[in-house]
């Protein structure tokens, strides 16, 4: 297993701190992608970041980190309500999957109530702000602690 976790934005996400600030909040991408490089080298990991508005590069990068990483973290933002192809490639995952959320997407409309990747994920962490990034990084963290 390697020391990479693959962070993985999805539509949308690349407009942070510009996008309905008032349900996701003034930080950037940059922001969150930083944190993230931040928090996996606090715990001897390297965040490979990621974001795309198109489903197929989503689908393409989580092949990319299916086997041998220590775990993938994904916000799929609305295709989380509608990709079963973004379920299908996390279902071949090897590693852990983390789904995570900006928003609480259950205190927000019905449609982002279901989640395709909740089928697949881990763990699940919404309505932490960017924070759940820094999160789900430390909980794969201590996954690939105890598994080895
Ligand atoms: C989101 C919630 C989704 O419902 C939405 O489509 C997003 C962002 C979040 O991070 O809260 O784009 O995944």
């Amino acid at each position: 297993m390697n020391d990479t976790v693959l962070v993985l934005n999805g539509p949308n996400l690349n407009l942070l701190g510009q996008r309905q600030p008032e349900v996701y909040g003034s930080a950037t991408l940059a922001d969150v992608e930083a944190l993230c490089r931040s928090t996996a080298a606090e715990f001897g990991l390297q965040a490979e970041c990621r974001q795309s508005n198109a489903e197929h590069v989503l689908i393409d990068a989580i092949h990319e980190f299916r086997i041998g990483t220590a775990g993938i973290v994904i916000n799929a933002g609305a295709y989380t309500h509608t990709s079963v192809a973004i379920l299908d490639a996390l279902n071949a995952c090897e590693v852990p999957v983390i789904e995570c959320h900006i928003s609480n997407v259950h205190r927000r409309e019905a449609f982002r109530h279901h989640s395709y990747v909740s089928k697949a994920a881990t763990a699940v962490l919404a309505g932490f702000g960017i924070h759940g990034y820094a999160l789900a990084i430390r909980h794969l963290a201590q996954l690939r602690r105890a598994g080895g």
